[in-house]
């Protein structure tokens, strides 16, 4: 009744230690993607080529510098022919950098909350889509695949609650700029079944199941929850084709993304991370996740700044 094959995007190398406290070494990303690429995986993202000066308002510590060695990573590993190794490109300078590192596949990254897109990428949703047609167009010429990423898809740290009506909009038009594939990001996994499913009988109607994927950070243990709504989407006949799935943020989802992959039983959690209350939003999953205690940032309090995405 499942689909018989998943696409997983591993996203660890990027995602996950784009959040990590410590700025890891180039040898020891480029170890890691080596290695994630002996595991099977399909799709490694494996960097990002965004301004190494920019560090977004939300999080106050935010280690974006960590990404500014993203040619000596993409150029240092050793590319399985089996394994696409797709990186971001917020702009045409990102694109340039990219293509020039040799980058086969690259990504956009939009949003569905105006002010998470200020925060993130330093313009309005309008002028990200301006930015992103000139990115999408430019890739094409070369013949390099786009993704595109909607963030807030399930809720946004500044603005709560997301209509999904405005963010089938978001999705559409990347998809509609030429985006093969546009991944419904939980940015801060406030997402719930409930809530997925709602969003994606908004995103069916208007982009077909096979250029969806979903992109579901574990910051309060839903992750898998709202990855299996993604999948029984596709049962009641919904997502017309298989969906894309992602997983692998740090090291917890990571080992999720790897597991799933090779269909191996899990290891055991590591401990996880002792945590303050400020930095409840670093860690995605984990034992914090299901700690009831923790509210969701628009329930009784101010969004809390340092936030995970
Ligand atoms: P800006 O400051 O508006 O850019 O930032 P600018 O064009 O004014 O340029 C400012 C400086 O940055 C200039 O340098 C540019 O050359 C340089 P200066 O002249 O001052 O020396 N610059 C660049 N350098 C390297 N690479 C580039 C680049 N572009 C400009 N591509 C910008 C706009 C988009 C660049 C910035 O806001 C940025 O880099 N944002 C990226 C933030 C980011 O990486 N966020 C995390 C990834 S998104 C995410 O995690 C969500 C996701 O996981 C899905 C989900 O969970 O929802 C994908
Ligand atoms: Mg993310």
């Amino acid at each position: 009744r499942y689909p018989e094959f998943v696409k997983i995007v591993e996203v660890g190398p990027r995602d996950g230690l784009q959040n990590e406290k410590e700025i890891v070494p180039t040898g020891v990303k480029i170890q890691l993607i080596d290695m994630l690429s002996e595991t099977g995986l399909s799709v490694i993202e494996a960097t990002s080529f965004v301004s190494s000066k920019w560090v977004p308002q939300a999080p106050t510590d935010y280690q974006m510098e960590l990404m500014a060695d993203s040619t000596a990573v993409l150029q240092g590993i050793k590319r399985s022919p089996q394994v696409k190794y797709p990186v971001l490109t917020p702009n045409l300078r990102g694109l340039e950098a990219a293509v020039a590192a040799g980058a086969t596949e690259v990504a956009v990254f939009a949003s569905a909350s105006e002010t998470f897109s200020r925060k993130n990428i330093n313009c309005s949703i309008a002028e990200s889509m301006q930015r992103f047609e000139e990115v999408i167009g430019l890739a094409r010429q070369a013949q390099i695949p786009v993704r595109g990423y909607v963030s807030c898809a399930l809720g946004c740290p500044y603005e709560g609650h997301m209509l999904p009506a405005k963010v089938t909009e978001v999705v559409k038009r990347l998809y509609g700029l030429g985006c093969y594939e546009v991944s419904l990001g939980d940015t801060i996994g406030v997402g719930t079944a409930g809530s997925m499913a709602t969003l994606l009988e908004s995103v069916l109607k208007e982009v077909p199941g096979h250029a969806l994927g979903v992109h579901c950070h574990d910051t309060y243990g839903q992750a898998l929850a709202n990855i299996l709504l993604a999948l029984q989407a596709r049962l009641s006949g919904s997502l017309g084709k298989v969906p894309g799935l992602e997983l692998g943020l740090c090291g917890w989802c990571e080992r999720q993304s790897t597991e799933l992959n090779q269909a191996t039983s899990p290891p055991p959690h590591p401990t996880p991370p002792t945590v303050t209350f400020s930095e409840k939003f670093r860690w995605d999953g984990g034992l914090e996740a299901r700690d009831s205690a923790i509210p969701v940032p628009w329930q009784g309090q101010e969004a809390d700044n340092r936030v995970n995405f």
